[in-house]
């Protein structure tokens, strides 16, 4: 079995069928590029408001930039007014993005409360006026990522693929996983991603619970998805689906130096600094420092100097010093 197969959704080729999960306040068009250097077969936005679209909000317009070097992108949209997404979704088509993705999953309460992201799981008449809305509104590929459901036990799966596809998706992203489990590695749902990739005939991607390289390989395996999303061990290691496509391809994951490590925090500055400029880039590269050497020694200190640098050369010291201290003790 070819588990790397490349796949369509809607004309948008796939290859290789392994893509990076939208991270609010991660993947930023740096981060992205970041990851599709390392061979993401898509990628996409963090959500974006409709209605931050709609009424022209300067924050949300910061999260529709994206550059050529990116594509195939994703743009990925929330909402719950089945008219303002479509006008979304039409203004991130004209904007030049691949495919739109409507958010079914979100399990933040302010998201939840407005009646959006995984809110909509429960209401499966607006699912359809949604779906129904921005299809007809764009022609580029259109694609839903939902929850399982949203309380514990709750399967909406079924249900909702199925009106999902018929109002015209091309593709269903699944995080087999309820809002009320939230991220419980032991409550994720392979076996209903399957029976819901048996069902339907648009392609499925699955999502949640991939830790390590090995957890691709079983998804693909267990699920017979089309593709794989991974989201937060891509976020420890952008380097992630590379690693895991070498895994699958010869049964050992990527190998990095910690030098080879630091280039690649060392790349993402210079391009978060081009992108936002030095003040926000240094500020943003923060969490990304903390999950880059999650679990390393001597990290809460390191964390400590880099949220009292602003400038670009004071944490370039700052990260050389840390990373070699940390290969001469190899
Ligand atoms: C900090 C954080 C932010 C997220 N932001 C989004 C988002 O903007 N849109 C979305 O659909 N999912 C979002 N997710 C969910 C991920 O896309 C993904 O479904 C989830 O992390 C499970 O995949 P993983 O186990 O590979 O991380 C977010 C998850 C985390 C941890």
């Amino acid at each position: 079995m070819n588990m790397l197969r490349s796949f369509k959704i809607g004309n948008v080729q796939i290859d290789p069928p392994i893509v990076l999960a939208p991270i609010a306040g991660f993947t930023d068009s740096p981060f992205r590029i970041l990851v599709k250097n390392f061979t993401a077969g898509l990628v996409y936005t963090e959500m974006i408001s409709s209605m931050g679209v709609f009424f022209k909000d300067a924050k949300t317009f910061e999260l529709i930039k994206f550059k050529e070097n990116e594509k195939p992108v994703s743009a990925q949209i929330f909402g719950n007014d089945p008219d303002k997404l479509a006008y979304a979704a039409s203004y991130l088509e004209e904007k030049g993005f691949d495919i739109i993705d409507i958010n079914m999953g979100c399990p933040a309460n302010k998201i939840v409360s407005s009646g959006a992201g995984s809110a909509l799981l429960k209401n499966p008449g607006l699912v359809k006026k949604i779906v129904q809305a921005v299809r007809t509104a764009v022609k580029i590929p259109l694609t839903v990522k939902l929850r399982k459901g949203f309380s514990s036990g709750e399967n909406v799966l079924f249900e909702l693929s199925h009106i999902i596809e018929s109002e015209g998706a091309d593709a269903i992203i699944i995080h087999g996983i309820t809002v009320e489990d939230g991220f419980k590695k032991d409550k994720e749902d392979w076996e209903s991603i399957r029976q819901v990739k048996e069902t339907v005939s648009v392609p499925v991607i699955g999502n949640g619970g991939i830790i390590k390289e090995t957890d691709v390989k079983n998804m693909f395996e267990i699920t017979g998805v089309d593709g794989v999303m991974a989201g937060r061990a891509c976020i420890g290691e952008p380097w992630f689906i590379k690693s895991a496509i070498q895994f699958i391809d010869t049964g050992i994951p990527l190998s990095l130096l910690l030098s080879e490590k630091l280039n690649i925090i060392v790349k993402l500055v210079e391009m978060e600094i081009d992108e936002k400029g030095e003040e926000n880039a240094i500020k943003e590269m923060r969490k990304f420092i903390q999950s880059f050497t999650f679990g390393m020694r001597g990290v809460a200190a390191l964390r400590d100097k880099v949220n009292k640098v602003g400038k670009k050369d004071e944490l370039m010291g700052l990260l050389r010093a840390f990373f070699e201290v940390k290969e001469a003790a190899v």
